[in-house]
């Protein structure tokens, strides 16, 4: 078997211990592998592992982490390999750990409407699972259709859904963890309520790999609403749309989601997925999508046309509404990829800022200041309900903000801004590898000391992800 030794970190004796605890068709070295195991959605970010490996159950991982813990070879755990924030980048070699093969929802439990998950699921299976028995787990990332809901539980990830129903910590009950020693315990217990003890579970979630590896996940569920209903209502300025989300709660709803999403966004996304279903005009800076769900249809039409009637004062344009399930889906197509086709037309930086939500018209002025001073292009989108706005720049040279010390300084006076509003400097994307140099924007001296120390309880040796979060 040949060894990528560019790194030197895994001697041919740890290699095939190893290859011998999950077997040699669950370790990769080519070449190949290395290459797409080396990369998630970051920025241009691409980094080689020595060796991939991938467990099938909970002991082998025990057995990896104990070996690799002794002879203090790094370990980054990773999911689909979706992340923002770097998180699954394996920055220092060593060992790339995928939970791929833990791909078994385990059960349902219908009478206590929970459910018992491996890591390795695609988020949307088991969703989808779910509601075939009236269940719903709601948080929603928009790569719900190809991440893994243990990447969610590394990140605490979000979605559009999150204005209503919470986040992913919201839903998780108790985690089987794998400790860097090779132990492995349970964080808590199956239960709503739980006041025994330090809340190890909601450690856990957001911890982006730092702290153990998860193995299982119990997650609350709740019932699947009847209905919903999607409109997509357009701005002749960011201003208006932004400060339309405050007044909206302010009135007494709650949507199921509420989105913002700026023109030229959206243009560069109906293009990339070849889509004529929202007509665009000079006139319209953005539109915010505004989903509402429940089981009574018409108090949901009286929602829906007390909003619209509200958004009259902010100058609103045409409302469309999404009639059917085929028009919502292609609304929700839109929303969902424009990350990925901002990406690939240049916008390669992405912040995962958020602030009080009252505070988002100042926040859009400040990224749009910045842009002029800076001579970047900034494109918005993003969960506005929430206060949670994905800033996406597109700098003329420079592409990746990871050890660029120019775009470092831009991105630190963005962080001080959203600092100034109220904010921080992610809501749903984690910290991972690149927006660890702005840590102490938000944290005091005194915060980074007890993150590290918790760090250093759980894992001595500084294997597992080390250099995540924080160095
Ligand atoms: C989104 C991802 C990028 O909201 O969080 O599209
Ligand atoms: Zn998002």
């Amino acid at each position: 078997m040949l060894v990528n030794q560019a790194k030197g970190l895994i001697s041919i004796d740890n290699l095939n211990v190893l290859t011998s605890i999950v077997g040699e068709a669950n370790v990769l070295v080519d070449e190949e592998s290395l290459l797409h195991y080396g990369h998630d959605e970051t920025e241009k970010l691409q980094y080689y592992p020595e060796i991939v490996i991938k467990p099938g159950s909970t002991q082998e991982v025990a057995d990896i982490l104990r070996l690799c813990n002794e002879h203090k070879i790094p370990v980054t755990p990773r999911g689909a390999g979706t992340g923002l924030s770097g998180g699954a980048l394996p920055h220092l070699g060593g060992v790339l750990l995928s939970t791929e093969r833990f791909n078994k929802i385990l059960t349902i439990d219908e009478r206590n409407l929970q459910v018992t998950t491996e890591p390795g699921v695609i988020t949307e299976v088991l969703q989808n699972a779910v509601k075939e028995k009236g269940l719903f787990y709601p948080p929603d990332p928009s790569s719900k259709g190809s991440c893994f809901i243990g990447g969610n539980i590394a990140e605490n990830s979000g979605g559009p859904k999150a204005v209503k129903y919470g986040v992913v910590k919201d839903y998780v009950l108790n985690l089987e963890l794998v400790l860097p020693s090779g132990e492995i315990i349970w964080t808590g217990a199956n239960v709503l309520k739980n006041s025994t003890g330090y809340n190890l579970t909601q450690l856990i979630v957001g911890s982006e790999g730092t702290l153990g590896i998860v193995t299982k996940i119990v997650l609350k569920l709740i019932p699947f609403p009847k209905h919903d209903l999607l409109m997509l209502v357009p701005f002749s300025t960011l201003e208006n749309a932004s400060a339309a989300v405050s007044a909206i709660f302010r009135a007494g709803f709650v949507p199921s989601a509420l989105e913002l999403i700026e023109i030229d966004a959206l243009m560069i996304v109906s293009k990339m997925v070849d889509s004529t279903a929202v007509p665009v005009n000079d006139s319209i800076a953005g539109h915010l999508i505004i989903e509402v769900d429940g089981n009574n249809q018409d108090v949901l039409m009286s929602e829906m046309e007390a909003i619209a009637e509200l958004l009259t004062q902010f100058d609103a344009g045409e409302i469309f509404f999404a009639d059917d399930a085929q028009q919502k889906a292609e609304l929700w197509k839109l929303r969902r990829r424009a990350a990925e086709a901002v990406k690939l037309n240049g916008y390669t930086i992405e912040e995962d800022t958020v602030v009080p939500r009252a505070e988002l018209p100042a926040l859009i002025k400040g990224v749009k200041a910045l842009g002029v001073q800076h001579g970047f292009k900034a494109v918005c989108y993003g969960h506005a309900g929430d206060g949670n706005l994905h800033i996406r720049i597109n700098h003329p040279t420079i592409k990746n903000s990871h050890g660029n010390a120019e775009m470092t300084g831009i991105l630190k006076a963005l962080f001080e801004l959203v600092k100034s509003l109220g904010g921080t400097i992610s809501g749903e994307h984690g910290i991972g590898l690149i927006q660890k140099p702005y840590m102490h924007t938000v944290f005091d001296d005194a915060s980074l000391q007890l993150m590290r120390g918790i760090k250093k309880t759980f894992d001595p040796n500084n294997i597992l992800n080390a250099g995540k979060i924080f160095d």
